[in-house]
């Protein structure tokens, strides 16, 4: 069946306040949200759909789930709570390494914020996994309450599932929401568009769905032999932003700030307007940018998130299309078709507006960063394995599954320099839990094959003289894109460097946590079926 696009508003998810207000001061908070197996319609056409969804009830629960709003500074507590049935509504894979308790009673999950510094506890290690009432819990498992300080500066955040093998079908269910940390005093001076109705995020992944309106998902991996369900990468040809499929909005002919968060499994986006509208970048992931700047294009790997503003009276038609032009798997896949290249009509009113915003060059400065206080140069290698029929078999970081020990154990509050070495063919969105980084510069491999092939031998970059090979074309890092970052596109066939500090820089309040305790950290590929089987490592801190 085909859907017409365009047809369903574009909604606004609920919002949550993450703070109390008590005599005119602000209060931490403690939140109860649960996750609960419900339906949800994506498109005014299409059955209701079995989704999990996070909510604060059944009855409200949404997808994506609510939207939390956190105040710079003020705790916010969250008791995630699993109220999920014993069978999942789509089909996972027993035979990469996952979560399953013995006489499993429930679907395990646990929540990370992403983007969000805190301690190890509440940091929803993908071994930290509970059932439905902490009936069975997984070996990392510590507490039920997560505690979030919000001290870092304002800006985006996600919350999402990371249960250990589960990641990629717990959140293709629906377990994803937006967390929004706002800091008054240092934003208000910016005079960017604001108020519920024009500073909106927008929450975009991609889902197939099957004539009953249930999201299809294939049953049987490209290589069953080896392992039954999983595939490479997962992609839908629905486009869906705030959980509606094409949706529109109608907008007034003024400014309009949009938290654009790519929350696909494996779906890179390249966002355009199809009348030419610009992107005015003001941040790009969990930070604001130093300057803004502006652009045609937006390349977002999965859970990457751009902070824009778009100047609607500089529209020169009535009706746009957000499009899409990304190929997939990126960057060599097929291109986009009819369906997955739209992605929102924006209807905009005739009447012109004056709006008294304004996007200034100088947003919020953060501590630049400082090559001369680098302790430590890491090495880490993106491998693909395949099967004899060509297909691939699992990931790895560094040659290594997940559960081999450590490697990587900085010292808190250490800046290190990562040459992130991506030997595959697609691009890798690289995700550090707790540490933000600047990418510092991306510098193509010359005799590839000679490199990788020393590589896969040895696993060792400096043995196989990664300085000899490391000398092609350099890109520049884009202008919106050169901020503090907690996720980067790692391109093919190239050394990408950044330079990752593992401390509060983004802190102005002193306050301090043990990021030492257990369970520790983690880091990955973000696309969601490489970083199930197993593009992930864990992160262990030591003082
Ligand atoms: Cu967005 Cu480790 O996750
Ligand atoms: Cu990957």
């Amino acid at each position: 069946s085909k859907l017409k696009m365009f047809v369903d508003e574009l909604p606004d998810m609920p919002k949550i306040l993450g703070f109390d207000v008590v005599f005119g001061f602000p209060k931490p908070k403690s939140l109860k949200i649960g996750m609960f197996k419900t339906e949800w319609k994506f498109h005014r056409d299409l059955p209701a759909t079995p989704v999990f969804a996070y909510g604060t009830s059944k009855a409200t629960a949404t997808v994506p789930g609510p939207t939390i709003v956190a105040l710079h500074g003020v705790d916010t507590y969250v008791r995630w709570k699993n109220h999920l049935p014993k069978k999942h509504i789509l089909p996972w894979d027993p035979t990469i390494p996952t979560a399953i308790p013995i006489n499993m009673k429930g679907i395990p999950t646990v929540v990370h914020l992403h983007g969000g510094i805190h301690e190890p506890e509440s940091d929803g290690n993908a071994e930290s996994w509970f059932t439905a009432g902490f009936k069975q819990r997984g070996p990392k498992w510590t507490k039920k309450t997560y505690r979030y300080p919000n001290r870092q500066h304002p800006g985006n955040l996600w919350y999402h599932d990371h249960a250990k093998g589960l990641t990629r079908v717990n959140l293709l269910a629906g377990l994803i929401g937006a967390y929004i940390i706002r800091h008054p005093d240092v934003e208000a001076p910016l005079g960017l568009p604001h108020g519920d109705e024009f500073d909106r995020p927008l929450v975009v992944f991609d889902r197939g769905f099957s004539d009953d309106g249930s999201i299809y998902m294939n049953a049987t991996g490209n290589n069953p032999s080896i392992h039954p369900q999983w595939q490479p990468e997962y992609f839908g040809d629905a486009i869906i932003v705030n959980g509606k499929a094409w949706p529109r909005m109608t907008v007034r002919r003024r400014k309009y700030r949009f938290r654009i968060i790519n929350a696909s499994n494996a779906r890179f986006f390249r966002f355009f307007f199809t009348n030419g509208l610009g992107f005015i970048h003001v941040g790009s992931d969990s930070a604001y940018l130093g300057e803004s700047a502006i652009t045609n294009k937006v390349l977002l790997g999965p859970s990457e998130i751009s902070d824009v503003v778009v100047d609607f009276s500089k529209s020169m038609t009535d009706t746009v299309i957000l499009a899409n032009d990304a190929p997939y798997p990126y960057p060599s896949g097929d291109p986009v078709n009819e369906l997955n290249s739209k992605v929102l009509k924006f209807v905009i009113q005739r009447y012109q507006e004056f709006d008294t915003w304004q996007v200034p060059k100088k947003l919020i400065q953060y501590p630049s960063p400082d090559l001369s206080s680098v302790s430590l140069t890491r090495y880490i290698a993106m491998y693909e394995y395949t099967s004899d029929v060509d297909e691939p078999t699992h990931l790895y970081l560094n040659g290594k599954p997940y559960e081999a020990p450590v490697t990587e154990t900085p010292k808190v509050g250490a800046t290190e320099v990562w040459n992130v070495i991506n030997l595959t063919e697609d691009n890798h969105p690289l995700h550090i839990h707790l540490g933000l980084f600047v990418t510092l510069d991306q510098t193509e491999l010359v005799n590839l094959e000679e490199f990788k092939s020393c590589m896969t031998e040895i696993n060792d970059a400096v043995k196989c003289q990664v300085s000899k090979y490391a000398v092609g074309n350099k890109t520049e890092v884009p202008a919106h894109e050169k901020g503090w970052k907690n996720v980067f596109k790692m391109r093919p066939g190239v050394v990408t460097r950044i330079l990752v500090r593992f401390s509060y820089i983004h802190s102005n309040a002193s306050y301090a946590f043990d990021a030492t305790s257990e369970p520790g950290y983690v880091y990955h590929c973000h696309i969601l079926d490489h970083e199930d089987n197993v593009m992930m490592r864990p992160l262990k801190f030591y003082t």
